[in-house]
């Protein structure tokens, strides 16, 4: 199968669309962002969605978590909707790389009332992640460059708490890591690596899940 059309094929289009008429909508502030972040910004096929925002709001709601880190905010659709369930006392961290996107991501976290609960960490990933300490998570979202998904993977694990939970974005990579004629990037190597690495870490219970680009969520044992 090509792989630009992939993704209309883990779920049926129509069905796609029937569940998303049959799932709650966004709110008013994320409704205003996703459609400013189309309308403005670059990359706007980067921001969650409605769709996949209403599962990671309630992964948040059911987890309930005290301390949320998410890697890769973009203009913080994804952490408004993973901090709906966060504990009142919680605290989030978010790590983006992009400077430009930090004004639009504090203009969300003052809308969705979270800002006081928020450290917004701009720069790498790679350098900020060894500089957070003395906290462990519940809850961690990574939604960043796939090429360090495997150091973001290995250096997060040891952060989250038992029963803490890990979702991972993109492991599907629009089917690049099924068919051997993607073999070679680099990207698509190091997230076949990491779906490998998930599947036999005894650390973690994990499910892959066929939503968008495939969500990986793991637990901590
Ligand atoms: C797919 S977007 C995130 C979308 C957002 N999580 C959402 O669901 O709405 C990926 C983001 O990761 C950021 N990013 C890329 N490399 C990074 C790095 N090394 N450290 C931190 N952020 C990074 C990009 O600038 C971009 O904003």
């Amino acid at each position: 199968m090509a792989e630009n059309n992939f993704l209309d094929h883990i779920t049926h289009p129509d069905a796609q669309q029937y569940a998303e008429e049959h799932t709650s909508p966004e709110s008013d502030t994320l409704h205003r962002l996703d459609r400013w972040t189309h309308l403005k910004m670059p990359y706007p096929q980067m921001l969650s969605g409605h769709y996949q925002g209403k599962l990671l709001e309630f992964v948040s709601r059911l987890k309930k978590p005290h301390h949320i880190l998410e890697i890769g905010s973009y203009v913080g659709y994804s952490t408004v909707c993973l901090s709906k369930g966060l504990d009142p006392k919680g605290t989030i961290h978010c790590i983006e790389a992009n400077e430009e996107y930090e004004d639009i991501i504090k203009e969300t976290l003052q809308k969705a009332g979270i800002a006081d609960r928020t450290t917004l960490h701009i720069g790498d990933a790679t350098s900020i992640l060894p500089t957070i300490e003395g906290i462990t998570f519940d809850l961690v979202f990574i939604d960043a460059d796939k090429k360090n998904y495997l150091n973001y993977y290995e250096t997060i694990v040891p952060m989250l708490d038992s029963e803490g939970l890990l979702l991972i974005d993109n492991v599907l990579w629009s089917g690049k890591v099924l068919y051997p004629q993607s073999a070679g990037d680099k990207e698509t190597e190091v997230l076949k690596q990491l779906n490998d690495r998930v599947q036999t870490d005894p650390r973690v219970e994990n499910i892959l899940l066929t939503v968008r680009d495939g969500l990986m969520m793991c637990v901590k044992l």
